[in-house]
Formats: C-alpha cells, sequence, structure tokens
C-alpha cells in the first residue's frame, strides 16, 4: 500500500490512449490511492465516466455543473490532490495548458493546481515532433512538470513513432517513484557528465579508458527522483537510462564533452563531473586509416585535452556547487584534496582503484568526500544507487544557495 492516504488527479483528454486509464485508475486504487477523474468532453468518446467511476468509487468530473445542477469547485478539486497526472496529454491540451487557457473544468482545475503535476504525452509522431508541439513541451517542463515519454511504437493513425503513450505500469511506476522520494532538488537545474570519451586515433580507431558510465547514471536517477531538472552528458557507449525523463546528450571526444558542457554550465546550479575525461587527445588524427609498416614501431603524438572541470573552476559563479571525482592510485587523500584546491571545487569525491569492488566498471563503489573544509567523510563499500544518495544527501548539506 505504498500509495496510501495519497489523493490523486487524474486528468483525461482527448486520445485513444484514454481507453487505457482505467487500468491506471484500478492500479493505483490497488496501492491505496484516492482518486478522481476529470474528463474532457472529447475524452468522452473513448472511455466512459461509469466505467472510471466505477473504478475509482468517486464522481467523475466532465464540466462545471453536475446534472443536478451542483457547480464542480475546480479551485478546491486542485487543492484536493498531492498530484495531478494528466494521462493521455492530447497535443491540443498541452497547447492550452502552456498558455494558460482554460475553456473547461479539467484545464481550470490544472490552472488551480498546487500541487506537482506529471503529463503522458499520447499524439501522432508527426504532431508530436512539430516545432509548436516541442516548444509547448519546453514551456510545461519549465513549469516543473515531469513529462512521462511518449514512447515509440505502433500509432493509431498506422504510423509508427514517437508518440505512443507509454503504458500505465510505466505512468503507475513514475507515480509510486514520486512520492518514494523526498523532492528535496525541485526543480533544481543539476548537470552530471558520465563515461568515457574517444580520442580518434584515424577512422577506425581510437583511445579510450574502462569506465561504464554506471555512477554517473545513479546519480542523474536520484537527483530527478528527488525533482532535479537534470541534463546528463554521456560519454560514447554509455545508454540514456530507460526511466530517465531529463535531457540526454551524447558526446564523443572531450573536446566535444568540454563544448556541451560549456554550452549547459551558466544555467546549472548543481554541477558533478562524474565522466572519465581523456587528459590526452591524438594532435592530428589520420584522415585514412593508419597501415602498419612491417618490423617498424609507431610513436603516437598526443597533446593536451581541455580540462572541463578546471575551465568550470574558473568561471564558477557563487550560488553553483561545483563537484568532481578524483580516481586515485596512490597518495590518494593528497591527490584528491590538491585537486579540489587547484580546480576550484565545493567537493571531491574520491575513489581508489586499490578497493576491491570499487570503481569503473562495477555496480558498486567505495568514495569518500572532502568538502571545503577539508573534512574527510568515507563510506562503506555500497551499490552504486545508494553511493549516489550519499553523494546528493552531502551537496544538500553543503550546498547553500
Ligand atoms: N576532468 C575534466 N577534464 C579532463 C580531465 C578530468 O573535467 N580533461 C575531471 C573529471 O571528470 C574528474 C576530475 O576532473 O571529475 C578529476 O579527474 P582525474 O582524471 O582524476 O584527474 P586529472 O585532473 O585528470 O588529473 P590526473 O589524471 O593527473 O590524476
Amino acid at each position: 500500500m505504498q500509495l496510501k492516504g495519497k489523493r490523486i488527479l487524474l486528468g483525461v483528454t482527448g486520445s485513444i490512449a484514454a481507453y487505457k486509464i482505467p487500468m491506471l485508475a484500478r492500479l493505483l486504487i490497488k496501492e491505496g490511492a484516492e482518486v478522481k477523474v476529470l474528463l474532457t468532453t472529447s475524452a468522452a468518446d473513448f472511455v466512459t465516466p461509469h466505467t472510471l467511476s466505477v473504478i475509482t468509487g468517486n464522481p467523475v468530473y466532465s464540466s462545471f455543473y453536475s446534472h443536478d445542477g451542483v457547480w464542480n469547485n475546480h479551485v478546491e478539486l486542485g487543492l484536493w490532490a498531492d498530484l495531478m497526472v494528466i494521462a493521455p496529454a492530447s497535443a491540443h491540451s498541452m497547447a492550452k495548458m502552456a498558455h494558460g487557457l482554460c475553456d473547461n473544468l479539467l484545464l481550470s482545475v490544472y490552472l488551480s493546481a498546487r500541487c506537482p503535476v506529471m503529463l503522458a504525452p499520447a499524439m501522432d509522431a508527426d504532431m508530436f515532433s512539430h516545432p509548436a508541439t516541442q516548444e509547448n513541451l519546453k514551456r510545461l517542463k519549465k513549469s516543473g512538470h515531469e513529462i512521462i515519454g511518449p514512447g515509440t511504437g505502433e500509432l493509431a493513425s498506422g504510423l509508427t513513432g514517437w508518440g505512443r503513450m507509454e503504458e500505465p505500469e510505466f505512468i503507475f511506476g513514475k507515480i509510486i517513484l514520486h512520492f518514494s522520494f523526498q523532492k528535496d532538488f525541485y526543480q533544481k537545474k543539476v548537470l552530471i557528465t558520465c563515461g568515457p570519451t574517444r580520442e580518434s586515433i584515424d577512422p577506425v580507431r581510437f583511445l579510450s579508458n574502462r569506465s561504464s558510465g554506471k555512477m554517473g547514471i545513479a546519480l542523474a536517477l536520484e537527483f530527478e527522483n528527488r525533482g532535479g531538472d537534470v541534463t546528463l552528458i554521456a560519454g560514447p557507449g554509455v545508454q540514456k537510462p530507460e526511466s530517465f525523463s531529463g535531457k540526454f546528450i551524447s558526446v564523443e571526444s572531450a573536446s566535444d564533452m568540454y563544448q556541451t558542457c560549456m554550452e549547459n554550465f551558466p544555467d546549472a546550479e548543481i554541477i558533478i563531473m562524474a565522466a572519465a575525461v581523456a587528459d590526452f587527445t591524438i594532435a592530428a588524427p589520420a584522415k585514412e586509416k593508419i597501415k602498419k609498416s612491417k618490423g617498424e614501431s609507431f610513436i603516437l603524438n598526443l597533446s593536451p585535452a581541455p580540462d572541463i572541470l578546471s575551465e568550470m573552476g574558473k568561471k564558477k559563479r557563487k550560488k553553483q556547487f561545483l563537484a568532481g571525482f578524483a580516481l586515485e592510485s596512490n597518495n590518494e587523500l593528497k591527490n584528491a584534496v590538491n585537486k579540489l584546491e587547484k580546480k576550484n571545487l565545493d567537493m571531491i569525491v574520491l575513489n581508489s582503484i586499490n578497493d576491491a569492488g570499487a570503481g569503473f566498471e562495477s555496480d558498486s563503489n567505495k568514495i569518500t568526500i572532502i568538502g571545503r573544509s577539508k573534512k574527510k567523510n568515507s563510506f562503506p563499500l555500497k551499490l552504486k544507487k545508494e553511493v549516489a544518495k550519499d553523494i546528493a544527501d552531502y551537496i544538500k548539506k553543503n550546498h547553500h544557495a
């Protein structure tokens, strides 16, 4: 009964995906939530108010007045809810929400609601990719709403592509997550990097490292679950986590990562460089595949790659919190403190390659956090998702923005 006592307003707008909403309502009720449903007139073409009323045990609200002439107080409904979930959210309804229009009860409740709002868009692929819809989505996201999906697959139009409403079980999972985390980073702009970088030697070869990106991904999910507006810049080979709804940018080389980081840095409030960025790049990558000459050795000419964290340290504003990682093999504490000072960081997370089960590729990590005061906080070996929680908790305590 993870949702016991939680009040959820389900707003249903006109899309064929509305036929799946009774399933979502049922999942919520079974988990102990109290659910009230708001239906637009066009949504009622796809799902009946009777079905939803039977499932939720509550009246279903469609217009400002019930049949008996009683006024459905939209402000009261908005204040009643702990969470408003609009699923499916049609392109038209989202456009109205993005611009504050309220020509039906659902939209009036939305405008009056003080609780967090989640949206699960559903529409045809071309409608979804249209710049107007994308602009509206950006606005809604900026208002702090969580956008769930849409997913990709078969659409009612017969086309295949982005625009499918996520399945009820997926939306349900997001709602559970929403209530299981304290939203202590609500709307905070968090920039995280993860994974390796790749420096091209020639069109088929590169220099890289063993970073898997797991630590950065765990951090991105932790901050997102706690309400953060997360941008994840990931090196090659790192896949966007399925449940991550923030901005995901894939980059290749240290210089790509540098450029992308610098573009996103000014807006970020918390920055965590978990990526294993190359220190050296190939001075002049060959345009054609390099051929071996028998018996001869081959020398690669390397030049320094940009140090992203150092650059950020120089540009850092007072209210920005800058965190780095240090993976060391010897003189661990001394090296980490040096990096903290040299790069002007607020915190450094030290891990040692000498600790079994820690570091690259592993699902666990053993860290020591060192802050500006140089006080050391050592943690035992933990799963990376628990390590991410420790790091987020530390930042919560020490970031005074
Ligand atoms: N870092 C960076 N840009 C680089 C290299 C590292 O932003 N070109 C960041 C890493 O993301 C990490 C921190 O700097 O957060 C420390 O990285 P690390 O490789 O441990 O240290 P370096 O500064 O590269 O020093 P060294 O390799 O000599 O230990």
